[in-house]
């Protein structure tokens, strides 16, 4: 089994990004864990980071043609991108939307997402650990 983890805008930074909110853990350190993870369950893990729109609809599509699935953290185009969404209903192979951030309990903006509907779940709130359970969850 193949997954690709996809993560959006200004998650690079993860680590000295208001740290308070998204957690001290790097992006870096974030993908290691999905990895190992990843080995444990029998999944070929391959992470990916972009801060453009065009960028992270590209890799979905090519995701298409090799995973069997994705888990998405699209950061702040969650709450704007008909155009990921569209994305993520074209590709037919499950996505699971991510976020470190409990988005329910912030700025009333952040509770809407675009792209939740055309998901097979969504995990918010746990930190780096949303990773880990949506990887989880994929590959059970
Ligand atoms: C986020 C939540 C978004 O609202 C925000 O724009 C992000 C990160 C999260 O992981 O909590 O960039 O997706």
């Amino acid at each position: 089994m193949k997954i690709l983890v996809l993560h959006g805008p200004n998650l690079n930074l993860l680590g000295t990004r208001e740290p308070d909110v998204y957690g001290s853990v790097t992006l870096d350190e974030i993908n290691a864990k999905l990895i190992e993870l990843g080995k444990s369950l029998g999944a070929e893990v391959k992470c990916r980071q972009s801060n453009h729109e065009g960028a992270l609809i590209d890799a979905l599509q090519d995701a298409r043609t090799w995973a069997d699935g994705v888990v998405f953290n699209p950061g702040g185009f969650t709450h704007t991108s008909v155009a990921l969404r569209d994305a993520i209903a074209a590709i037919k192979i499950p996505v699971i939307e991510v976020h470190l951030s409990n988005v329910y309990a912030r700025e009333e903006f952040r509770s809407k997402s675009l792209i939740s509907a055309v998901c097979k779940g969504k995990i918010s709130g746990l930190g780096w650990k949303s990773y880990m359970l949506a990887l989880r969850a994929l590959v059970e």
